[in-house]
């Protein structure tokens, strides 16, 4: 089965061709060099520029799968969570078409679709399937950081979620308190490898805490308060770095410990994890450590399917489309606030 989908959700445009599980293209298109200068994402911005790009985005797509719209079996495209102009573009452009071909249309969970792409491995890409196992997912970006059960390729349970930053958000604060350009994750990342992670003992939130829900706000907040205690610090090269370096390590052993903690209780074999922030150096290889020493299997998702992309979006609609799952509703509307919860109650 040929899918064309679409991802818009937030601030990349992304095509992606999928058939038989692997990735004949996936096309994505920053803006994050647009939304720089304003130091976060600007809706209306993020809205104009997926209009913008789709449109050449899906020729380009299809282009480098060697196929025409005619060839294409379905057409699938976010629905939520994100933002909602921006979803909107995507997800009406996906029904307009698959109208137009008169091929089943497949909405897509943004978050469900992350779960996908630790699984998608290889040159060219394709979703190992035959390796699947049950496994805890930390799907960790800007916008999102979730602990999610997958019992099985299309069942699961969101575990835990943060009550209000994402990890990827206070990367991006951080950064921004010292001045640093957006996005500020891979800076810090950049920074902190030549920083000392002790050098400064930031708060650890809801370490302590025996359930699965984190917050970041007040790291951030504590990283403020720090600054305006130091002043000149910013100004310094190695303060700079030693920041950076603690302020990670701080964000990362959260993550790490409440992974590992569900983990064991839940009595899963395998970790796997997703988003932005999981291109994140440090995240990588503590995950590796922790998982080694607890002889639990990690799958990280490849740089290139970490941050937003169609490529999972694809993969997952072909997933369900070829189980008997679907097509939607041809006319439902964005769903900015789509919790999995409700995804899964009616799976
Ligand atoms: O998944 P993504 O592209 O978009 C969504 O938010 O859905 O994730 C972007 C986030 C940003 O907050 C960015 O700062 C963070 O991922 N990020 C990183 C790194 N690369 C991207 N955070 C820490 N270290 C990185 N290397
Ligand atoms: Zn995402």
């Amino acid at each position: 089965m040929k899918v064309l989908a679409f991802e818009t959700s937030c601030d990349e445009t992304s095509t992606a061709v999928v058939e038989a599980g692997t990735v004949l293209a996936n096309v994505v298109a920053s803006q994050t060099a647009l939304h720089r200068e304003y130091g976060g994402v600007v809706p209306e911005l993020a809205v104009r520029e997926h209009l913008r790009c789709l449109p050449w985005l899906a020729r380009e797509a299809l282009r480098q799968a060697g196929l025409g719209a005619a060839d294409l079996d379905a057409v699938a495209a976010t629905r939520g969570p994100g933002l909602p102009g921006a979803l909107l573009v995507g997800l009406k452009a996906g029904q307009g078409l698959a109208w137009a071909l008169g091929r089943p249309f497949l909405a897509v969970h943004h978050h469900e679709a992350h779960l996908v792409s630790p699984w998608i491995t290889g040159d060219p890409p394709r979703a190992a399937w035959e390796c699947f196992r049950p496994n805890l997912s930390l799907v960790v970006s800007g916008g999102h950081t979730l602990l999610v059960h997958v019992v099985d390729l299309l069942r699961h349970r969101l575990v835990g979620q943060t009550l209000d930053d994402a990890a990827g958000e206070c990367f991006d604060k951080v950064a921004k308190l010292l001045g640093l350009p957006y996005p500020g994750g891979p800076v810090v990342d950049r920074l902190a490898a030549e920083g000392n992670p002790r050098a400064h003992a930031f708060p650890r939130p809801k370490l302590a805490d025996a359930d699965d829900e984190f917050s970041f706000s007040g790291l951030k907040t504590a990283v403020r308060y720090f600054l305006r205690d130091h002043p000149g610090l910013a100004e310094d090269g190695q303060g700079i770095r030693d920041l950076c370096a603690s302020a990670q390590a701080a964000i990362i052993e959260v993550l790490v410990t409440k992974t590992m903690r569900a983990a064991r209780r839940l009595g899963v074999g395998c970790v796997t994890a997703s988003g932005g922030v999981t291109c994140n150096s440090g995240l990588r290889l503590a995950l590796a450590k922790a998982c080694s020493d607890a002889g639990i299997e990690l799958r990280l998702a490849a740089p290139a399917f970490c941050t937003d992309n169609a490529g999972m979006v694809g993969v997952l609609a072909e997933c369900k489309l070829s189980r008997g799952v679907g097509p939607s509703d041809p006319d439902e509307e964005p769903a900015p606030g789509w919790e999995l919860t409700d995804l899964t109650a009616s799976a």
